[in-house]
């Protein structure tokens, strides 16, 4: 069969159009962890709603529209052995016509803006009458600090949650126009210098949710990432708890981590990491606890052994640009010596029973 030669132009772009709607497929895949086609809370959820009800009604917009375009293109195309004069008939003004698309126009944008004002609302309302945790979340660049002004918490890059519970999150920058945003959990907002935003979320369901910064922030912006840690009461309880004990002190037949503890405080990192006990500056992420984090730089890596030791012999080239490359270069660290390292940082771990 032969193909009309008007569709045998439109192979190329058609050939785009498609590959741009495979491409964009894995973005949808539910399982991705930073899908926003997989709301896990009410903030999220009403988000993903209005933009599925958007969705509908711009997609009508579009079959309507590139129907009559596609009716005109056929019906009226110009055919071998057409002359000048045989064009159409044509015709001027219809005002049933125009009317009824203005009307059709204001009708389908009043059905988005009703529902986006009702969100944006609901999105800047706490819901009343119900328990309430605030958190203060400070971006840097390029990590983050995770404070619990009612309990006392101050963490880094990994901020936990009490499950079903509503989370208030004052957003703060010690630098530069940084955005939170936990896709799963609700949309992104800007922590801007000098500018107090806020924002609420809730997660209905125990597990992790990956966050990330959404604002270009620098050279290792994309490799700014959190987590958020949605935990039972009971749960988030202990992990409290554990927050506000000091730091686990290496046994006394623990060589290794005792050698750390002794690097840690000798080759200049207390200057910029406070481990509660040893004491240390602010400047990177709090360390007392980090035996329990499941990530190190920031949300990039899994905090394994490897990880770890790759990150401190090197961080230029898992974060560049980053403030510890200095000071590590500064040190000429052995490789024995970040065995150490890791072997303390590793032990700052109250749970018991953990391999470490
Ligand atoms: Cu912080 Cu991008």
């Amino acid at each position: 069969m032969r193909i009309p030669s008007f569709i045998s132009k439109l192979k190329a772009p058609l050939g785009v159009a498609a590959a741009s709607v495979f491409m964009t497929g894995c973005a949808v895949f539910k399982s991705a962890p930073q899908s926003t086609f997989d709301a896990k809370g009410p903030v999220a959820l009403d988000q993903l709603n209005l933009f599925y009800l958007t969705l509908w009604v711009v997609a009508f917009i579009f079959v309507v529209v590139a129907s009559v375009l596609l009716y005109a293109v056929i019906r009226f195309r110009a055919r071998p052995g057409d002359k000048d004069e045989d064009i159409p008939a044509q015709t001027h003004g219809n005002p049933v016509l125009e009317i009824g698309v203005i009307a059709v126009s204001v009708l389908l944008l009043v059905i988005i803006a009703v529902p986006t004002v009702r969100s944006a609302i609901y999105i800047y309302t706490v819901p009343e009458g119900e328990e309430v945790l605030e958190i203060t979340a400070t971006g840097y660049q390029w990590w983050w600090t995770f404070e619990y002004p009612d309990l006392g918490v101050v963490t880094g890059n990994e901020m936990w949650i009490p499950v079903d519970t509503n989370i208030k999150i004052n957003l703060r920058t010690q630098d530069v126009i940084h955005s939170f945003w936990v896709p799963k959990l609700a949309g992104k907002v800007d922590m801007i210098p000098n500018r107090n935003n806020w924002m609420w979320l809730r997660a209905d369901e125990e597990g992790m949710f990956y966050g990330q910064c959404a604002e270009f922030c620098g050279e290792s912006h994309a490799n700014m990432l959190f987590r958020v840690i949605s935990a039972s009461a009971e749960d988030f309880d202990a992990w409290v708890e554990r927050q506000n004990s000091p730091a686990r002190e290496p046994a006394e037949q623990e060589s290794l981590e005792l050698a750390g503890r002794q690097l840690f405080q000798t080759k200049g990192c207390v200057q910029c990491h406070n481990i509660d006990g040893i004491g240390g500056g602010m400047l990177g992420p709090d360390l007392t606890h980090f035996g329990e984090r499941y990530t190190v730089a920031a949300g990039l890596l899994p905090s394994t052994r490897e990880n770890l030791h790759r990150w401190i012999i090197d961080p230029e080239s898992i974060k560049p640009g980053n403030l510890m490359t200095e000071g590590i270069l500064e040190q000429n660290l052995t490789t024995e010596d970040v065995d150490r390292l890791v072997a303390y940082l590793k032990s700052l771990d109250l749970r018991e029973n953990q391999s470490r």
